[in-house]
């Protein structure tokens, strides 16, 4: 046997002593969810599912030692995603990195809602606006393989991790989304789409200017990613205005939100006559997280 691939026994160490150590060093460093954290670096570092760990009794040195280089930096407060590389949503993961934003779990409701607003549309035509590493417009590729997905977003960068993603889904099989360079102001986006579109998601930079954020959001998400404006509806407004011309009559926008826009997004919806069933909607802590809309037909009003 060649003498780097021996196994070292006697140096094999409890990988639950690992873990109890990492979350240690993690939670001292501030880090909320230590212990999910560590189990997830550890089943990174072994290439398994974090399920699978209760079968992993024992590990060798270099494993801890690889464990030991992501917690640094972990407590350093460097995102998770970035140190996995991948961020998952939906049916799928999507790979993540500097310089652009990292998917989060809450926007999960904004693809059921919108997946569910749209279940009885056959090959929906369907619109992710802001749609940085390109995951919920992917996402919904994956569910929905009828589906025509277009995607934009303003940011170079973030849209080269997009372009990344949707080759790597178009690789796996699932049915390739449209991607455009963008500025959801510009009243030219997707003009050719007007009126006919059956859904409009979007996970837009809503944070006002100066509120607290964590270490992991100031220092790695892009600004443009976060922030909008004093009120954080610099960029919600144009997306209202960009879905109430997109929607086809009885067509769907769903949108994410601060949670201290649970009045005054709707009340943005609200403002355009031809956007009707204005609901916000809270996660599962209760918070308000997104609100829906639907397009009527004014033609049909009296
Ligand atoms: C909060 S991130 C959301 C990314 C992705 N949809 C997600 O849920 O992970 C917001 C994205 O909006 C983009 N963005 C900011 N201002 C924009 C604008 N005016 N037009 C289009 N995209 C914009 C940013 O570049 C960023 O990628």
């Amino acid at each position: 046997m060649a003498r780097h691939s021996r196994v070292d026994f006697a140096n094999r160490q409890p990988l639950r002593v690992a873990i109890l150590e990492a979350e240690r060093i993690l939670a001292k460093a501030g880090v909320d969810s230590a212990r999910v954290d560590a189990e997830l670096l550890a089943a990174h570092v072994l290439g398994v599912e974090r399920g699978r760990l209760p079968m992993v009794p024992l590990v060798d040195p270099p494993v801890i030692e690889a464990l030991r280089q992501l917690v640094q930096r972990r407590a350093q407060r460097v995102p998770l995603q970035h140190l996995t590389g991948t961020a998952a949503m939906g049916g799928i993961t999507v790979e993540v990195g500097a310089g652009v934003f990292v998917p989060r779990p809450e926007t999960e409701l904004l693809l059921e809602r919108s997946l569910g607003g749209t279940a009885g549309v056959p090959g929906p035509l369907v619109v992710d606006l802001c749609t940085g590493s390109g995951v919920l417009a992917l996402a919904f590729a994956h569910a929905r393989p009828d589906a025509t997905v277009y995607a934009a977003d303003v940011d170079p960068v973030a849209l080269s991790w997009a372009r990344r993603n949707a080759d790597l889904r178009r690789e796996a099989g699932d049915t390739p989304i449209r991607l455009y360079s963008g500025d959801v102001a510009d009243p030219a986006l997707f003009a050719d789409l007007d009126g006919t579109v059956d859904l409009v998601l979007c996970n837009p930079p809503y944070v006002p200017l100066g509120s607290a954020l964590s270490p992991e959001v100031r220092r790695h998400d892009p600004a443009r990613a976060v922030f909008a404006g004093n009120d954080g509806l610099d960029v919600l407004r144009h997306v209202v205005n960009c879905a109430a011309r997109l929607l086809r009559p009885g067509g769907l926008v769903v949108v994410e939100h601060d949670d201290t826009h649970a009045e005054s997004v709707p009340a943005l919806l609200r403002t355009r006559r031809v956007l009707t069933e204005v609901v916000d909607h809270t996660d599962l802590a209760g918070r308000p997280r997104y609100a829906t809309a639907r397009r009527t037909d004014l033609t049909l009003r009296t």
